[in-house]
């Protein structure tokens, strides 16, 4: 009864598992490899995604390659690519877990506003994992941090959207 009660909690997403020391450890070191990498991440997550793309009015039909060199482009990557800094700094601290909660509240309050759906967030995500897995030292355990890191975060975003 107990295991089926978990259990739905964590089909809601209510739930999130402390990562170990170990995997927070991980996933810190891998994002500090590339973490000023904003535009580069961003191109990234629009060449493999132009439904996202489209969703900027003032990014939408461009050349990605030419959008790179301006200076909107890099505000609004340095914006996305900073949030994504900033929860990671407050990972494998469970004292954090508020201030988390309150940021990624946030992120999901903006978006809904925007009419932002699931769907596109996992693209972000899935954008984001095969940038990280081609510019930083990748294996089993640095997926698997990314894998318990990212479920937590998109729990609480896909709880609150
Ligand atoms: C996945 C699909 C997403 C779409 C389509 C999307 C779309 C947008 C749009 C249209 C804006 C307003 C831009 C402007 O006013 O210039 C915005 C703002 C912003 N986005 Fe996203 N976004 C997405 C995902 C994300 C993710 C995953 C993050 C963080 C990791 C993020 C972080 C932000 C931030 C920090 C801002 C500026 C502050 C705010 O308005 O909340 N976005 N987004």
């Amino acid at each position: 009864m107990k295991f089926f009660a978990v259990l739905a909690l964590c089909v809601v997403g209510a739930i999130a598992v402390p990562l170990s020391a170990d995997q927070a450890g991980l996933v810190k070191s891998t994002w500090s490899q590339v973490k000023n990498n904003e535009v580069d991440i961003l191109a990234a997550v629009f060449s493999a995604y132009p439904d996202i793309q489209a969703r900027f009015p003032q990014f939408a039909g461009k050349d990605v390659a030419s959008l790179k060199d301006t200076a909107a482009f890099a505000t609004h990557a340095g914006r996305i690519v900073g949030f994504v800094s900033e929860i990671i700094a407050l990972i494998g601290n469970e004292s954090n877990a508020p201030a988390v909660n309150t940021l990624v509240g946030q992120l999901a309050a903006s978006h809904k506003g925007r009419g932002i759906q699931q769907a596109q967030f996992n693209e972000f995500r899935t954008a984001l994992v095969s940038y990280l897995s081609s510019n930083v030292a990748w294996n089993d355990a640095t997926a698997a941090a990314w894998t318990a890191g990212l479920d937590n975060i998109y729990g609480l975003l896909f709880a609150a959207l």
